[in-house]
């Protein structure tokens, strides 16, 4: 009883921030996200009468505490659909370096419900998995279908999942993320999304995203990069307001964050295809159109503080190894 899956992870163009239940993880609001080609967490889940407990190793480190619980907690769910009772030892490595500043539990939940699922022999639908693997970490449930994704707020469990809008190939962007911290941050994004209510702003930027989300299917569907552009950087700008003036403030941004936002703009008013995305983090992901990937390469490794630039497709969806 062993499956092996991987996804990739994926950059929100209209962001997941706060939820309406923090359990179920449904979400404040519906987002939208383009999967990171290249990216990917590869998890070999393998159910076992030897096991006397769960166990899990992410790049050969063994969890313990919270992590190790949040993990066993995601198989619970996939136990009980199947009635199997059985432990299980987890086995994930990531492609890319821990802690350089990539979001790691998009693709880490989704790799591991399809792995668990598959192990167990339940054969769930492209949206039964996103909604499983949305209670492990929200953002993973944009990271099951393929390339350019959406996920719906829902009403509950079986309602809040995400589903493709468009395939990887749709769109050629890339993501050229520039990376300013690898530090691992003071408060994380589920502590976060706990402290968006107390932000007044949540409210204003929760009622306004369905006209923002409905105007960004419209440019990616379009391929309409302006209007992308305006869109993805508004919807940024909003999530940090609101995790700004939440209590406590979080104020994820340094001096190269605001150095890096400033010349996205600057080059953008010379006409270059780039726009700026930032998460829960100091790192700003530049969403490039092909012929503006070199330039602004170039450009962001020229910005005091940041240290390396990683670049990124957009990316299919989870699949299983056979
Ligand atoms: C800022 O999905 O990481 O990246 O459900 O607690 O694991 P948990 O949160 P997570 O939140 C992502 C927040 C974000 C915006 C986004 O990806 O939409």
């Amino acid at each position: 009883m062993q499956a092996t899956a991987c996804a990739y992870s994926n950059i929100a163009f209209i962001k997941y921030w706060g939820n309406r239940d923090h359990a179920l993880r449904l979400p404040a609001n519906p987002s939208l996200s383009m999967n990171l080609g290249g990216l990917f967490t590869r998890t070999t889940v393998r159910f076992s009468a030897d096991l006397a407990a769960d166990c899990a190793t992410v790049d050969g480190q063994a969890l313990q505490g919270a992590s190790l619980a949040r993990v066993s907690a995601h198989l619970d769910y996939a136990r009980r659909l199947a009635g199997c009772a059985l432990r299980a030892e987890v086995i994930s490595h990531n492609n890319f370096p821990a802690g350089a500043g990539i979001a790691s539990s998009a693709s880490a939940f989704a790799a591991l419900s399809l792995a668990a699922a598959a192990a167990l022999g339940l054969e769930l639908s492209e949206r039964e998995l996103s909604a499983y693997a949305r209670l492990g970490s929200g953002s993973a449930a944009r990271s099951v279908p393929n390339g350019f994704v959406v996920w719906h707020t829902g009403e509950d469990h079986a309602s809040s999942y995400a589903e493709s809008i468009a395939p990887a190939d749709h769109w050629q962007l890339t993501d050229l993320i520039a990376i300013i911290s690898t530090a691992h941050k003071a408060i994380g994004s589920t502590e976060g999304h706990q402290l968006a209510e107390t932000s007044p702003l949540q409210a204003a930027r929760v009622a306004t995203t369905p006209s923002r989300l409905a105007e960004c299917i419209q440019a990616v569907l379009s391929r309409d990069f302006e209007r992308l552009a305006r869109l993805v950087e508004l919807d940024s700008d909003m999530m940090h307001a609101v995790m700004q003036t939440s209590t406590p403030p979080l104020l994820y941004w340094l001096p190269p964050t605001v150095a890096v936002m400033h010349r996205v703009r600057a080059l953008r008013a010379e006409g270059v295809g780039v726009c700026y995305t930032i998460d829960a983090g100091a790192n700003v992901h530049c969403l490039c159109l092909p012929e503006s990937v070199e330039r602004v390469r170039a450009e962001l490794l020229a910005i005091q503080g940041v240290q390396e630039v990683r670049a990124a497709q957009a990316g299919s969806a989870a699949w299983l190894e056979r």
